[in-house]
């Protein structure tokens, strides 16, 4: 068994581990090693690993159930825990900028975690850049511990004991999209989260918000607490917080979704690209930090 070599990618998270072949699950020691590595770097920078989507989902369960997406439309016809961010369908026929599920998937462009809206959110996601862009389209990570850490008194006392609310109906109202329907709506019931989330495992306090859900904050009014997220989020978007990933194809990316927020950058939307991402389901509810 190859060593693991990891390279450090930015002073503030994000690292490169080679010494891994994607096609096989690791054994117990090696994915002790691997686990390690990830709750140090947040994100994990796997080059050149051209799998396939069954071997994708294989890997991923090594760090627990998968997340099934409730939609259709984003989940892949052939393997329901491939969730599509992709603006090419099952069929690989490019679709255009308007289609409603581009429109979704767009939404990616602002700062998020994924599935924030559930009641036990995700543990992490794991991406497969199989078509990657050239014109834009990368992928920008942030360290939310230490945002939270360097968040300014006035905005710590903001949203400390605070809960904000993670409504999936929120991304319909950007995206301009349907509203949901009663069902969908109750298939996916809106929760509060607290902003400042312990992580199970480090014990870390991080800042948690997740902008494309969230419009509404316990106990404040509707324009303050848009103005809060906003605050936050420049502060969230600072350089020295954020690993920019610029794809190569065949690369895998692996964060954690406990401590982190991403977003992509816009690319020409006539440009292909098709990332396909496993999610790690959530085991538990969100963590407050104690006072
Ligand atoms: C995601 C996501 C960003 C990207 O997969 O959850 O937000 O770069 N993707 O495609
Ligand atoms: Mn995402």
């Amino acid at each position: 068994m190859p060593e693991l070599i990891v390279r450090k990618l930015h002073p503030a998270l994000g690292a490169e581990v080679r010494g891994v072949d994607m096609r096989i699950p690791p054994d117990a020691a090696k994915f002790r090693q691997l686990h390690d590595i990830w709750m140090e770097h947040l994100v994990l920078v796997f080059p050149d690993q051209n799998i396939t989507d069954q071997q994708h989902v294989a890997f991923t369960r090594c760090y627990g159930e998968l997340e099934v997406h409730h939609q259709k439309i984003i989940r892949s016809r052939f393997l329901p825990e491939i969730f599509r961010v992709s603006n090419v369908n099952d069929e690989g026929i490019l679709m255009p900028p308007d289609h409603p599920t581009v429109r979704q998937v767009s939404l990616a462009q602002f700062w998020h975690t994924d599935s924030s809206f559930r009641e036990k959110p995700s543990v992490g996601s794991v991406l497969h850049g199989v078509e990657i862009s050239r014109t834009g389209g990368e992928t920008h990570f942030t360290n939310m511990y230490a945002v939270y850490e360097a968040l300014p008194d006035s905005l710590k006392r903001q949203v400390q004991g605070r809960r904000a609310l993670h409504d999936f109906g929120h991304l319909h109202k950007l995206a301009n999209l349907k509203p949901l329907t009663d069902e969908e709506r109750a298939a996916m019931p809106a929760v509060w989260q607290p902003m400042e989330r312990v992580h199970p495992i480090t014990k870390r306090v991080s800042l948690y918000i997740s902008p494309i859900y969230n419009d509404e904050i316990e106990g404040m009014p509707q324009a303050e607490a848009r103005q809060l997220l906003t605050d936050l989020q420049a502060i969230a978007a600072e350089r020295r917080f954020v690993y920019p990933h610029r794809w190569e194809p065949h690369d895998i990316v692996q964060w954690d979704n406990r401590c982190t927020m991403h977003q992509v950058t816009p690319f020409d939307p006539t440009e292909r690209r098709v990332m396909h991402r496993t999610t790690i389901a959530g085991v538990e509810p969100v963590l407050a930090a104690a006072h």
